[in-house]
């Protein structure tokens, strides 16, 4: 072959490769995905894989598989507690940077991006500033340039360094809660009425042009009725829109993704629509705390085979809904996990009556479960048309 014609055939090849996601062999190994990290996977489709990060197993000496696998299974972190007001600011006026700060090196040096979680929240509160607010020494106007501030501080400290901010965090309440109808539940609404969702994000843009803003909630995977008083997706879809209606700078929603083996759950279209239907607004989406946890049932703790394995098998099918339609949508940007290994995980300090467990992707002793390898199968078999690479989302002013 003339050398044209070779370097065109090979310029093509590598076209072809390129179009198709499909990492060639290196020289003399063969390629073998299933040999990948989820990171390395993952960014084929341009999407970032992430995991909750609790700082305190970060450091300890004792758990080196932590803090491996943490760098090499994922190119997105999040701080599960130390970025939260009450880490941050436990005594009024001074802050506390130290352990986020390291996570923000850790992520830097592991080229790693960062989601900030989480500037608003009814949880996690310094008591300062929650006993201020009851005693009566904090005053509404107060309490809102005491939001502007702790928006303004703690934004400005991160500043160019957070991928995406969750500005606010489950704003909105529950069926099961009093009254019914779905509202704007805790501290703030109560205090400062909704309006301080617009100003959070507002005050979180004046402070960082660039992060991506998220509005960030649990149980908004799939819509249901489309009554936005008692469907949760339709209620925050509607103040999504109302919020973009009135100009307000907000760049994503943000599924949380906690499940349960022993609810209904969704199939992959269902959520895939819902993403779709987030991304018709202008909105990117991301999942951003996904666990799928089960009963630990007494034949469970006894290490009863029958109990565990429909368990484990039915945590890595909802897993996989989640990631499969995250990667169908272009504009889910992100897609992780509330911490990898059940050795390290919130669920069963939550959930003990009964007790509930069993909820990530690795077991207690580090070793991939089934959900990983689904997980891991899903980002192998995806690719166009279906699967395309991700939307470029700019930062909205
Ligand atoms: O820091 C104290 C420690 O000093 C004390 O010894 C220990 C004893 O209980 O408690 C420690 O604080 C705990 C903290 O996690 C840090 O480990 C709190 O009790 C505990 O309530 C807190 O739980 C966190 C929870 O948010 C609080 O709301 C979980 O780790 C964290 O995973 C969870 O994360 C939330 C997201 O932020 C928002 N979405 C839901 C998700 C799960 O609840």
């Amino acid at each position: 072959m003339k050398l044209r014609r070779w370097l065109a055939a090979g310029a093509v090849a590598v076209a072809t490769v390129a179009a198709l996601n499909v990492t060639p062999a290196t020289a003399g190994r063969p390629y073998d995905p299933a040999a990948q990290s989820l990171r390395d996977l993952a960014i084929r489709h341009g999407l970032y894989v992430g995991t909750a990060v609790d700082m305190a197993v970060l450091n300890d000496a004792a758990d080196p598989r932590y803090r491996e696998l943490t760098a090499s299974e994922f190119s997105t972190v999040t701080a599960e507690n130390v970025m939260k007001w009450e880490s941050l600011e436990p005594t009024r006026g001074s802050y506390n940077w130290g352990p986020a700060d390291e996570l923000v090196a850790f992520a830097r040096q592991h080229n790693q991006r960062v989601r900030g979680h989480v500037l608003v929240w009814q949880n996690q509160l310094p008591s300062w500033l929650t006993s201020g607010v009851e005693n009566g020494s904090i005053s509404k106007a107060e309490l809102r340039q005491i939001l502007r501030n702790h928006i303004t501080n703690v934004v400005t400290h991160f500043k160019g360094r957070i991928w995406q901010w969750d500005v606010v965090n489950e704003a909105v309440s529950d069926p099961w809660d009093n009254p019914s109808t779905l509202h704007y539940k805790g501290f703030w609404a109560q205090h400062l009425g909704p309006d301080y969702i617009a100003d959070a994000f507002r005050w979180a843009r004046a402070a960082d042009p660039k992060a991506l803003l998220f509005y960030n909630d649990y149980n908004i995977e799939a819509f249901g009725s489309g009554n936005p008083a008692n469907d949760k997706t339709q209620f925050v879809y509607d103040m999504a829109r109302d919020l973009l209606a009135k100009r307000v700078p907000i760049d994503g929603v943000g599924s949380q993704g906690h499940l349960g083996t022993q609810y209904g759950n969704y199939d992959t279209l269902q959520v895939a629509a819902a993403l779709k239907k987030f991304a018709g607004l202008g909105l990117a989406t991301a999942f951003t705390e996904v666990d799928v946890r089960s009963q630990l049932t007494a034949g469970v703790q006894a290490g009863d085979s029958a109990e565990i394995n429909p368990r484990l098998q039915a945590s890595a099918a909802n897993f996989s809904v989640l990631l499969r339609a995250c990667l169908a949508e272009r504009h889910c940007l992100s897609f992780t996990l509330w911490g990898f290994t059940d050795r390290h995980s919130w669920v069963p300090g939550w959930f003990s009556n009964p007790p509930e467990g069993l909820a990530t992707v690795y077991d207690e002793n580090y070793q991939p479960k089934r959900a990983y390898q689904e997980i891991k199968a899903d980002l192998i078999f995806a690719g166009p048309p279906y699967v395309l690479p991700r939307a470029v989302q700019t930062p909205r002013r």
